[in-house]
C-alpha cells in the first residue's frame, strides 16, 4: 500500500480538529498542531466521528473489501488508500472492463466519485464486478467516505 500513498503525495490529516499528522507519505511522523497543513496537493481531512460511523457501515463492504495492515485483495480490491486514488489501480486485482476504461481516462477516487459510485455502482460503472447495490442513504454515503478516507492516511 505504501506505492499507494507514495503516489499520492497526501499531506496532512486532520482528526477532531486538532492533531495533524504531516506528510504521511515520507516521514510518517505524527506532529500536533491546530490546523491542517496545506501542501502544493492536497490534505486529506478525517472527521473522526463520522469516520467511526463509517466504520459500522463498512460491515457491508467487508465480505469483498479487505483494509489494514494484512489487507488482500480478495473478491474487491484491498481500500486502503483509496481515498484520492487513481481508480482501478491496486496492483494485482484484475478489475472489469469497463472500471479499467474509467481508470484509463485519468479519474481519481475522490469524494464525487466515490458518491457517485457507491450510491448505485451499476449506474457509473456498466457490468462491474461489485455486485453491490449501493447505499441509499445519504448519511451512510458519507460516513463510508469518511471512513476510507481514513485508511487513506494512516500507515
Ligand atoms: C459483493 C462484493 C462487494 C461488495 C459487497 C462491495 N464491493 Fe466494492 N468492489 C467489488 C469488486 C469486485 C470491485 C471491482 C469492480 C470492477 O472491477 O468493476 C469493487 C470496487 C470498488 C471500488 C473501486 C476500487 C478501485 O481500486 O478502483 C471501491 C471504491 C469500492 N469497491 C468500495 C466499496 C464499498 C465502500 C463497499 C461497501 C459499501 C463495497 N465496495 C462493497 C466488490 C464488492
Amino acid at each position: 500500500m505504501s506505492k499507494f500513498l507514495s503516489t499520492l503525495a497526501v499531506a496532512g490529516l486532520l482528526v477532531s480538529s486538532t492533531a495533524v499528522f504531516a506528510d504521511t507519505a515520507t516521514e510518517g511522523t505524527a506532529t500536533e498542531a491546530t490546523e491542517a497543513v496545506e501542501t502544493e496537493t492536497m490534505a486529506i481531512v478525517v472527521d473522526a466521528d463520522l469516520a467511526k460511523k463509517g466504520a459500522k457501515v463498512f460491515k457491508k463492504c467487508k465480505a469483498c473489501h479487505k483494509v489494514g495492515d494484512k489487507a488482500k485483495n480478495a473478491t474487491g480490491p484491498v481500500l486502503n488508500g483509496v481515498f484520492g486514488r487513481p481508480v482501478a489501480s491496486f496492483e494485482g486485482f484484475k478489475y472489469s472492463k469497463n472500471m479499467k476504461a474509467l481508470g484509463e481516462t485519468g479519474a481519481v477516487w475522490d469524494e464525487a466519485n466515490l458518491i457517485e459510485f457507491l450510491t448505485k455502482p451499476k449506474n457509473m460503472v456498466k457490468k462491474t464486478k461489485m455486485s453491490f447495490a449501493g447505499l441509499k442513504k445519504e448519511k451512510d454515503r458519507k460516513a463510508i467516505i469518511e471512513f476510507l478516507k481514513s485508511v487513506s492516511v494512516a500507515e
